[in-house]
């Protein structure tokens, strides 16, 4: 039973009561059907807490558990794997990040391979090249100390052989270390504006005698028009004579060697054109790299190093210029090189 009694007074006199009483089962039953929606509600919010943290877990774990597992395949050796990203949340920016840094990391790599690659074949190059006048000048030297030498003139012979190899050995060295500064950088320090009419012309006349030795017409023709480049003087003459020496050394007896000057598509050129066999068109893109001669078996001796054009090459890129190579078999060839105008330069 649920009772309550109130007194009514009048003055401090009691004058009578109020009573309210209920029987307490209806309130029971109140306070239980409150309790069943209580735990209903319970019930329901531990179900929905679970089915949501499940939801969450998975979005957030599932593309964590991709990035782990392509980290283990990065460390693995497989640079560049890249992971799906489908959403643009924290966690998809955070797979953008690993994507690009799993793409750089490739890019580096593959560079640093690149440049062992280089460095192991320049090493294996560099000492083919030197084996050969070293066993040279070794043979000959044996043969001269051993008595072997019949005459004079066979004496003259071997020494001067000895001495062209000497001087091969010393060209290779200077060459290699002339690329060998110019490999880390971007320009020249001395700078300058050059007028390549004048060049040309002293460049040529400084290669005439070789070219009378072989009875080689050669000839520059100079526009009226003055062509004046950005550049660095002596390395521009190294660029010419380089061009020259292969024209003349690979014209025939007898044949053409013609350095003409002039201006296309804005840019400044010098090409110089020779007669001769020329170069097969698959050889065409080879003969820019080091130590790349096109015929294996006449270089062997007294010739190049087959670093020429590749410093040509070299040279015409730190003035932010192109090279070009164009041969018919039998018609000999043509080397062209670009050259930025000079307000580019
Ligand atoms: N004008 C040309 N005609 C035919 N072949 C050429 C010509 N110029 C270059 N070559 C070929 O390209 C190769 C590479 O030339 P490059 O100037 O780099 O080396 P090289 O002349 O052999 O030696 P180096 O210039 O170091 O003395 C030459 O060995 C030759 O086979
Ligand atoms: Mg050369």
């Amino acid at each position: 039973m649920f009772l309550v009694a109130v007194p009514l007074k009048k003055g401090n006199q009691v004058i009578g009561s109020v009573v309210i009483y209920s029987a307490i089962t209806g309130l029971n039953h109140h306070v239980n059907s409150f309790k069943g929606i209580a735990l209903i509600g319970a019930i329901i919010g531990i179900v929905l807490a679970t089915v949501l943290s499940i939801f969450v877990s998975r979005k957030m774990i599932r593309p964590l558990a991709k990035m782990e597992e392509t980290a283990r395949h990065i460390t693995e050796g497989e640079f560049g794997r890249q992971i799906q990203v489908t959403s643009e949340d924290e966690v998809g920016r955070l797979a953008h990040s690993f994507n690009r840094m799993s793409t750089q990391l490739k890019e580096k790599i593959e560079a640093i391979e690149k440049l062992d690659r280089l460095r192991q074949e320049l090493l294996s190059d560099v000492s083919h090249e030197l084996r050969t006048p070293l066993t040279v000048i070794q043979g000959f030297s044996e043969a001269v100390l051993d008595g072997l030498v019949k005459s004079k003139e066979q004496e003259k012979l071997y020494l001067s052989n000895i001495i062209d190899e000497s001087e091969r050995l010393r060209r290779l060295v200077d060459d290699l270390l002339d690329l060998k500064g110019m490999e880390a950088a971007q320009t020249f320090d001395e700078m300058e504006y050059v007028v390549l009419n004048k060049l040309a012309l002293i460049t040529v006349e400084r290669l005439r005698h070789m070219a009378n030795s072989k009875e080689i017409k050669l000839t520059i023709t100079v526009p009226e028009q003055t062509f004046t480049v950005w550049g660095n003087i002596d390395r521009l003459k190294q660029v010419l004579t380089n061009l020259l020496d292969n024209a003349i050394k690979h014209s025939e007896a007898g044949g053409a060697v013609r350095v003409e000057l002039g201006m296309k598509n804005n840019y400044t050129f010098i090409s110089v054109k020779n007669s001769g066999p020329g170069i097969p068109w698959e050889e065409l893109e080879n003969i820019w790299e080091r130590f790349y001669k096109v015929d294996k078996s006449r270089s062997r001796r007294g010739t190049g190093t087959g670093l020429g054009l590749s410093i040509v090459k070299k040279i015409v890129e730190m003035h932010g210029g192109k090279v070009s190579a164009e041969s018919e078999p039998g018609q000999g060839a043509v080397f062209t090189v670009y050259l930025p105008p000079t307000e580019q330069a």
